[in-house]
């Protein structure tokens, strides 16, 4: 005989009510209502009815279905506000097994130069407001350009093996700019008003002030009738315009092979509030033989020329302890410029 409708539903009621997650009513649907569930068994008995009373079993059974069906969509629709309610009120939805709206997000960190760089960026800002224009040289160099042509003579100190890093033949990384001069005036007739910023190679023991490759800026002007007062005027007015209007340049009587007369130049700057004299480098007029190796009339043109180091101005500058902390590409120290 065909189940007792009412206990089938008493049942059917009883099991969805304690369906109270979607994994619970998913559970009970496929018991009951899925296609091989209780309900489909029950209706499959009404082939056994006789025939004079199948209709009358066929409607009960049919009412019950439905019943049980309309439970199955209120629970669902119960189940349904109740989670939409509780993620309203902790911010956490059906989705939050996945997707977590109340997390903090990935941070994107935000890139910038390095402060030599950017350093290096303002100098050649600042000079090329006064008509200088940037040249460029190899880093790997030979004696003629580094050396030789610059007036250093085949015996002096500087070309010292120990002093150098060779690299075989007469190639040599090279310790100084001023090889730009040499290779902007070969290319090019007078006048000529430039600067070059590279970096130069020396084998210095590293520590605080040392290190074996550091950043030169060079300049170059040659004209008719240029004078020492022309030097003095641009270094003072990069002075100005780089480390402010208090700042002052002082130039001290020196040697160099590639200047006669030949000075170191110092500028006054504000280091913390104390106004001090920093060494920033060499300057002088182009000696006669410079311009003699490249082709130019020492009698019809003069020149000045400068060299100053690039790490020096930005540690004087931004108050940096040690040369090495330039090169270490620490994030924590290179975030704070
Ligand atoms: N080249 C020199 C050095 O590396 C710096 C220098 C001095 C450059 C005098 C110049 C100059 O152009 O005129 O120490």
């Amino acid at each position: 005989m065909v189940a007792e409708p009412d206990a089938l539903l008493k049942e059917a009621l009883d099991a969805l009510a304690s369906a109270d997650d979607p994994a619970a009513l998913e559970q009970w649907r496929i018991a009951w209502i899925g296609t091989r569930g209780r309900m489909r068994t029950v209706m499959a008995q009404l082939r056994d009815v006789p025939a004079a009373e199948r209709p009358a079993v066929g409607q009960r059974l049919n009412a019950l279905r439905e019943r049980i069906e309309q439970a199955f969509a209120d629970r669902a629709g119960a189940l349904a506000q109740e989670g939409t309610a509780r993620a309203a009120s902790s911010g956490r939805g059906r989705i939050a097994s996945t997707i977590d709206p109340t997390e903090p997000g990935i941070p994107v960190g935000l890139g910038r130069r390095h402060v030599l760089s950017r350093t290096i960026d303002e100098i050649v800002e600042v000079f090329g407001r006064m008509g200088f224009s940037v040249a460029e040289g190899p880093e790997v160099e030979d004696e003629w350009h580094n050396f030789t042509a610059l007036n250093i003579p085949p015996d002096h100190p500087a070309r010292d093996a120990t002093d150098n890093f060779y690299m075989g033949g007469s190639r040599l990384l090279r310790t100084q700019t001023s090889t730009v001069q040499i290779r902007t005036m070969e290319r090019m007739p007078p006048p000529l008003r430039i600067i070059a910023v590279g970096r130069v190679y020396r084998p210095d023991t590293h520590d605080a002030t040392h290190y074996s490759m550091f950043h030169q800026v060079e300049g170059l002007y040659v004209d008719r009738a240029v004078s020492m007062v022309d030097l003095k005027t641009v270094l003072f007015q990069f002075a100005r315009a780089y480390f402010g209007p208090d700042a002052q340049v002082r130039i001290r009587p020196s040697f160099f092979p590639f200047t006669e007369p030949s000075a170191e130049v110092d500028m006054l700057m504000s280091i913390r509030g104390t106004p001090t004299w920093v060494e920033l480098g060499g300057c002088g007029m182009v000696d006669p033989n410079v311009f003699r190796a490249v082709g130019i009339d020492p009698e019809a043109w003069t020149g000045f020329a400068f060299g100053l180091g690039i790490e020096r101005i930005a540690m004087r500058r931004y108050g940096i302890p040690d040369i090495r902390l330039l090169f270490e590409n620490d994030l924590r120290f290179l975030r704070q410029f």
